[in-house]
C-alpha cells in the first residue's frame, strides 16, 4: 500500500498554537483521578505516552466545571476549584516539553451525571424529563439515571458563569493551551439542543436558535474568560452516550443553525464527533457532518472524530474538509499511532478488554508502551 500520508503529517496552526501535525487524541474520560478531584501522577504517565507517541495535541478527558451539579463520574478529574487546577500543572508542562499542546475539556454532567461528591444523589437538567437509557457501568454507575429537576434561571446564569471560571482557571493555572466545551453526547449543553430533552418555555427553550442559547452563552462566558487569543473550541455530536442513534431532527438546515451560531458566538473550533465521520450526516447520501461544517462555519478551523483509526479513513476527512483528526480507540491501542504511521509500522487493533470492568488507566497500559 503506497498511502501518501504527509496530509496528516503537515503542521498546523489553530490560532497562535502552532501543532506538529494534524493528529490530535480525542477526549476520553478514564476515571483516575483522585476522589477529590485531583489528576494523578498515573493520568500524568498515561497522558505523557500520547506525547511521546508523536500526537501534535490532545485533548483531555472531560473535566467537570463546578462545585455544584456538573460532576459526571467517580474519580472524574476537575478544574471546579484552584487546587484541582494546579494538580493539572505538571501533566500540561510535561507535554509541553515533548512538543504537544493540550487543550482540557470542560463538561457539565446534567441529567447524566452519575456521581457527584458535592450533590449527591440529585441531578439538574434543562427539563425533568427522564433520560433515556441506562448508566455505563464501566464508570461505576447501575441502572436508570435518576430523573433530573429542571434547572433554575439563577442556576443555569450561575453554569455560565462556571464554564467561564474552570476555562480561567484551566488556562491560568492548569497550564492548557486551550479549552474546549463538551457541547456534545448527551450532557448538559447537548440536553439543551435536544428537543425532548428541553421543554423550557424561557430564555433557554424553544426553537432550535433558543435551545442553542445555553451554548452560546457558555461561548461567550469562556471566551471572555480566557482572552481572544486562546483558543476555545466546542465538540459537537448527533449521537448520545445513552442514544446513539440520534439525529438532528432539522436535519442539513438544522446543522447550518447549529454551525453558523457556534461561529457567530465566538469559538475558533468545532469538534465534530459521529460514530463513522465519513458517513452521510443525514439518510443515505449526502455529505458527512464535515462537510457541512466546511461549508457553514467556513471560517474556523474543523477537528474530526469516529472511526478514523485507519489512515485512509483520516486522510478522506481532510479531504471533506477537516483541519485536524482525533483519535479515541485507536490512540488508546496505539499511543504510538502517529509515529507508527510515519514509520509505516502495523497498527493493533481495539482491544475491548482495556476499558474493563471499569475503564480506568491499567498498569499494563502502561507498561505497554
Ligand atoms: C473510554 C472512553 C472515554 C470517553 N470519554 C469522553 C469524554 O470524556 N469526552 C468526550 O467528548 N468524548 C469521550 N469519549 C468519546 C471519544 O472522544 C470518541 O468520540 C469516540 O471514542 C469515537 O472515536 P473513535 O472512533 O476514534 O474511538 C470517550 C470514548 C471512550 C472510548
Amino acid at each position: 500500500m503506497n498511502l501518501d500520508t504527509s496530509p496528516l503529517q503537515t503542521p498546523f496552526d489553530l490560532k497562535q498554537l502552532s501543532l506538529r501535525n494534524r493528529l490530535a487524541v480525542a477526549p476520553m474520560t478514564r476515571v483516575t483521578a483522585t476522589p477529590d478531584g485531583l489528576p494523578t501522577a498515573t493520568m500524568q504517565r498515561y497522558y505523557q505516552r500520547f506525547a511521546q507517541g508523536g500526537f501534535g495535541l490532545v485533548i483531555t478527558e472531560g473535566s467537570f466545571i463546578d462545585e455544584a451539579w456538573s460532576q459526571t463520574y467517580e474519580n472524574q478529574p476537575g478544574m471546579a476549584s484552584d487546587d484541582q487546577a494546579q494538580a493539572w500543572r505538571p501533566l500540561t508542562a510535561q507535554l509541553q516539553a515533548s512538543g504537544t499542546r493540550s487543550i482540557a475539556q470542560l463538561q457539565h454532567a446534567g441529567a447524566l451525571s452519575q456521581f457527584n461528591r458535592y450533590r449527591p444523589g440529585q441531578t439538574i437538567a434543562p427539563s425533568a424529563v427522564p433520560p433515556r437509557g441506562l448508566q455505563m457501568p464501566f464508570y461505576r454507575g447501575e441502572g436508570a439515571y435518576p430523573i433530573p429537576r429542571a434547572i433554575t434561571q439563577e442556576e443555569m446564569a450561575d453554569v455560565v458563569a462556571h464554564f467561564g471560571s474552570a476555562a480561567a482557571r484551566a488556562v491560568g493555572l492548569a497550564g492548557f493551551d486551550g479549552v474546549e466545551i463538551h457541547g456534545a453526547n448527551g450532557y448538559l449543553l447537548d440536553q439543551f439542543l435536544t428537543a425532548h430533552t428541553n421543554l423550557r418555555t424561557d430564555r433557554w427553550g424553544g426553537a432550535l436558535p433558543q435551545r442553542l442559547e445555553a451554548a452560546v452563552a457558555t461561548i461567550q462566558a469562556v471566551r471572555a474568560a480566557v482572552g481572544a487569543d486562546v483558543p476555545v473550541g466546542i465538540r459537537v455530536s448527533q449521537g448520545k452516550v445513552n442514544d446513539f442513534g440520534h439525529k438532528w431532527a432539522e436535519g442539513e438546515q438544522g446543522a447550518e443553525t447549529i454551525f453558523g451560531t457556534l461561529a457567530d458566538a465566538g469559538v475558533d473550533y468545532i469538534h465534530l464527533t459521529e460514530f463513522e465521520a465519513w458517513q452521510p450526516a443525514f439518510g443515505a447520501e449526502g455529505p458527512s457532518l464535515v462537510q457541512l461544517a466546511r461549508r457553514f462555519a467556513p471560517g474556523l478551523t474543523i477537528i474530526a472524530n469516529g472511526g478514523l483509526h485507519d489512515a485512509d479513513r483520516a486522510l478522506q476527512l481532510l479531504a471533506h474538509g477537516a483541519d485536524l483528526i482525533a483519535l479515541g480507540r485507536g490512540a488508546l491501542s496505539n499511543p504510538d499511532w502517529p509515529r507508527k504511521l510515519e514509520q509505516g509500522l502495523p497498527m493493533k487493533a481495539f482491544d475491548r478488554s482495556i476499558l474493563g470492568p471499569i475503564a480506568d488507566i491499567k498498569a499494563s497500559e502502561l507498561a505497554a508502551a
